[in-house]
Order: C-alpha cells, then sequence, then structure tokens
C-alpha cells in the first residue's frame, strides 16, 4: 500500500472518509461499475443522494425498500449510499456482509435527537407502554424498542396493535402527530425532529400556490402539521415518487429533500416539479448529512473497502427483533 493511503486510513478516524485525490481524468462511473463486478458489491441509495450516486447504484428507494433490499440482497458487499442509520441497518440485517458507508459522518439529525440513554429513562416513566419507533433512529434505540416502522408502513404497524395497548412513538414528533390523526391512536411522543423538514415555510408554500395554482402540494410527514395540513399528498419518498407518475396534475411543489426531483423529472420529463422553499435563504431543504456522500467517496469505499460499518453483536441481535418485526408486518400487509 502507498504512503499516501497509509496515511489517508489513518485520518479516516477524524474526517470520515479515505481523504485520498481521485484523479480528475478518472472515469468514475466507469471505475465503480467494473469494481461492483470484482467485488460482486452492491450500491443501494436513497432517494437524497446526489443524482450521480443515482444513476450509479443498484437500487434507488426508501428507507423501507432500502431495508427489504439489504435483507434480500445476495451481494458480498453492500455499499450504502445514505446515512449512518440506514447502513447500520443494513449491517443489523445482513451481519456475515460487509456494510460500507462513502462518509461515516453522514449521520441524522432526528436520529441525534434521541440520545439512547435519555430514551430508557423516558420509557421507564411509561410501563405498560410499547416502543415503536421510527427507523430514523439509532441501533441502541432499536433495541430499546419494540417495533421499528418507515415513513410507509407506520400506519400499517400501528393499526397491528390492539387498541388498548398504549404506545409511545419516537424519534419524530412530526410523524408522531400525523399518525395520531391518521389513526386515532393516542401516542406519548419523544420530541425529536428532522432538521430539513422542520425548516419549510408555509407562507413561502402558500406564496408559491398562487403562482403556481394547479400544482399539486406533496409533502413527506416528517414536515410540521400546517405544511401536511396544505399537502394534496402525503407520503414517504417512494409514495411521493409513485403518487407522481399516477396522477393527472402537470405540476407539483415537492415538500421534502430535493434529491427526490431526479428521480421525479426522470420519470415524468413532461412534469414540472418546484422544490419547495425554506424558512430563510440557505439551501436547508438539501440534507447536509445525505450530502456528505459523494460520487469521489464512493468510488473510494468500494476501492479500499474502507469505511466499514460495525457492530457488537449483543446490541446487533437487540437492535434487529424489531426490525424482524417490522419486515413481518409490512410482508403481511403486502408492503
Ligand atoms: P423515507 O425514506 O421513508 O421516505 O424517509 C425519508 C427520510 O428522511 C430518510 O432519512
Ligand atoms: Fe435525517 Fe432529515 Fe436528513 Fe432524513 S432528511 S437523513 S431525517 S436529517
Amino acid at each position: 500500500m502507498n504512503k499516501e493511503v497509509t496515511e489517508a486510513k489513518k485520518n479516516l478516524q477524524k474526517s470520515g472518509f479515505l481523504n485520498i485525490a481521485v484523479d480528475v481524468n478518472m472515469d468514475l462511473f466507469a471505475e465503480i461499475e467494473k469494481l461492483k463486478k470484482e467485488k460482486n458489491a452492491i450500491i443501494l441509495a436513497h432517494y437524497y443522494q446526489e443524482p450521480d450516486i443515482q444513476d450509479v447504484a443498484d437500487y434507488i428507494g426508501d428507507s423501507l425498500g432500502l431495508s427489504q433490499q439489504a435483507a434480500k440482497t445476495d451481494a458480498d458487499i453492500i455499499v450504502f449510499a445514505g446515512v449512518h442509520f440506514m447502513a447500520e441497518t443494513a449491517k443489523i440485517l445482513s451481519p456475515q456482509k460487509k456494510v460500507l458507508l462513502p462518509d461515516l459522518k453522514a449521520g441524522c439529525s432526528l436520529a441525534d435527537s434521541a440520545p439512547p440513554e435519555l430514551f430508557r429513562k423516558f420509557r421507564e416513566k411509561y410501563p405498560d407502554h410499547l416502543v415503536i419507533s421510527y427507523i430514523n433512529c439509532s441501533a441502541g434505540i432499536k433495541a430499546l424498542s419494540d417495533i421499528i416502522c418507515t415513513s410507509s408502513n407506520a400506519e400499517k404497524i400501528i393499526e397491528s396493535v390492539p387498541k388498548d395497548q398504549p404506545i409511545i412513538f419516537a424519534p419524530d414528533r412530526n410523524l408522531g402527530s400525523y399518525l395520531i390523526k391518521k389513526t386515532g391512536r393516542d401516542m406519548v411522543l419523544w420530541n425529536g425532529a428532522c432538521m430539513v423538514h422542520e425548516i419549510f415555510s408555509l407562507e413561502k408554500i402558500l406564496k408559491l400556490k398562487v403562482r403556481h395554482p394547479k400544482a399539486k402540494i406533496l409533502a413527506h410527514p416528517e414536515c410540521e402539521a400546517a405544511v401536511l395540513e396544505v399537502a394534496d399528498f402525503v407520503g414517504s419518498t417512494t409514495g411521493i415518487l409513485k403518487f407522481s407518475q399516477r396522477d393527472e396534475a402537470q405540476e407539483y411543489i415537492v415538500v421534502t429533500e430535493t434529491g427526490i426531483l431526479h428521480q421525479m423529472q426522470k420519470e415524468n420529463p413532461q412534469k414540472t416539479f418546484i422544490p419547495a422553499p425554506p424558512n430563510n435563504a440557505c439551501a436547508c431543504n438539501d440534507c447536509p448529512h445525505m450530502k456528505l456522500n459523494t460520487l469521489e467517496k464512493l468510488y473510494l469505499c468500494m476501492e479500499y473497502e474502507e469505511p466499514e460499518i460495525t457492530m457488537e453483536e449483543g446490541l446487533r441481535l437487540a437492535a434487529k427483533k424489531p426490525i424482524d418485526r417490522m419486515l413481518e408486518i409490512s410482508a403481511a400487509a403486502g408492503l
């Protein structure tokens, strides 16, 4: 191994990724395809990844689809183009596989809003409650939960629980409030939120609607209640994409992370998709965690097989139980 690579590997812990210069003349798309075949690797990408990464992925999906793929793949290496809790979920489901994340620092503000030690104390206050946790949480929170859910199966998961069973829902208070309205269940909520979805401005969305009166508003359930109330459709990223394919309208205001627009536009080239604006002049509708992954980092992590997700076996087994429960309920519901 040359000196530059040894140095970059030593620094991996600090930077979160292999900081090695990539030749600007290299055809990264071709190199990544070559590495996939050589190493029997599969690239799973979330819709919030940059377009180049989506274009090189073997599977693009929402959190539920990605975990289903991670559980069933026969690849030797899973390259997870997403954030840490997603790659961690892949490792929990496929421990015998090497799981790589292009940038280990690709975290999630929502997952960070629920530290396991605080959550353990919170849960102790409600000893008869069942804990349903949104997949956007750490393995430590999953291990303290009874069932995991994603934005595409949350309603079905809640409905699978007997009506007289009290529930704690964590960590997203916006998704939790939305589910209370949808299911009529009175759940205790953990007070967490996603930094991207809570920053959309209702006022700016309504102004956009005045300029584009025929546009339909499509929103992710991590948004605040006032935004969800004006939406024509509320759903997961896959749900939003599918709605835009089957719906008749020609214009949409999209209230979720901007990465989804790439597939929406590709699948519906004749339609117009307008990203909903955040409440200030920043680019806060781009998830800063998701966007830490780049095509260069993806190539480097495949070439050098680092950074890798590892996990202590006791934690993995405890976190797997509620995920398995989710996958069983989803399969029974045909999701
Ligand atoms: P879904 O993938 O379930 O649509 O959730 C979006 C999200 O915020 C992922 O971090
Ligand atoms: Fe987490 Fe929000 Fe980014 Fe999704 S969009 S990874 S919930 S911070």
